[in-house]
């Protein structure tokens, strides 16, 4: 059992979830960060070295049987849920008729599959206590049409509709369930797709991320703590009054 809000992180072992989880963590959260990778025990292990409550988990979003003993085991360990963010999320880059359907299985299982069951196995926690707050990952994906993203797309539009209807459905408990819609944001996932873009264009890596800059007003993509900071308010008490909202945090590139 913890004194502390516990905040649970999905996908935390890069990127924005990472600098999600340092957020939550240096705002005196215990934080249960899962990742399919192994490196999340090492995340665990400096948070719990500087001082902080960690439980680390190595499991896949898609997969109920993990997320079911992920949950169990925060809920054993700290008895209680505050936050759940669902960062865990994949991409594939391709014209639609070289896409298999086995990549957009694979592609929605994990984006729109692991959001259903995170927060599927984390509402009786947040119901029986009759509070807490859900913040989803969504993508300008979701908003506008974007070259060669069409299933990526869709899942984040899934997202998106699915974070509106559980808004509803459990306003009654006082939880909150928002999402947030980044523009570029610099991270292993972006780069690799800025790779595959400039392998399969034969424009230059740096010709190809200047392109993708050039989408958000600054000319420039956002720092992972960036996205983080608009995490950790949708799940504050600051932001008591928002829910079913995804919040654009992409440098206008959808308001244009
Ligand atoms: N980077 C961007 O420009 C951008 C823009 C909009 C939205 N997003 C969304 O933000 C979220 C985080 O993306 P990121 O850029 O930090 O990516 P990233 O690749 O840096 O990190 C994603 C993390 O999720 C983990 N993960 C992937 N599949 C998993 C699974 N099945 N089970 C458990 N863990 C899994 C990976 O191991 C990795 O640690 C994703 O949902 C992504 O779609 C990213």
């Amino acid at each position: 059992m913890t004194d502390k809000k516990v905040a649970v992180i999905t996908g935390a072992a890069s990127g924005i979830g990472k600098a999600a989880a340092l957020k939550f963590a240096r705002e005196g959260y215990a934080v249960a960060v899962l990742d399919r990778s192994a490196s999340v025990a090492e995340l665990a292990d400096s948070l719990r070295k500087g001082g902080g409550e960690c439980l680390g988990f190595q499991g896949d979003v898609a997969v109920e049987r993990d997320v079911k003993a992920f949950i169990g085991r925060v809920v054993a360990e700290y008895g209680r849920i505050d936050a759940l963010n669902c960062n865990a999320g994949i991409v594939v880059v391709k014209p639609l008729e070289e896409t298999t359907f086995e990549e957009f299985m694979i592609v929605s299982n994990v984006n729109i599959g692991g959001t259903f069951l995170l927060c599927k196995h984390v509402l009786p926690t947040m119901k029986a206590q009759r509070r807490g707050a859900i913040v989803n990952l969504g993508s300008v994906s979701g908003h506008v049409g974007q070259t060669e993203h069409a299933v990526y797309g869709a899942t984040k539009g899934a997202v998106i509709a699915f974070t509106r209807a559980v808004a509803w459905e459990v306003a009654d408990y006082g939880i909150r369930v928002n999402s947030v819609s980044p523009g570029s944001v610099d991270t292993p996932m972006l780069r690799s797709d800025i790779q595959l873009e400039s392998t399969r264009t034969g424009l230059a890596f740096d010709v190809v991320k200047r392109n993708r800059e050039a989408e958000q007003a600054f000319k420039r993509w956002a720092a992972p703590e960036e996205i983080a900071e608009a995490i950790y308010f949708l799940a504050s008490d600051a932001a008591s009054f928002i829910t079913g909202s995804d919040l654009l945090v992409d440098c206008g590139w959808v308001a244009k």
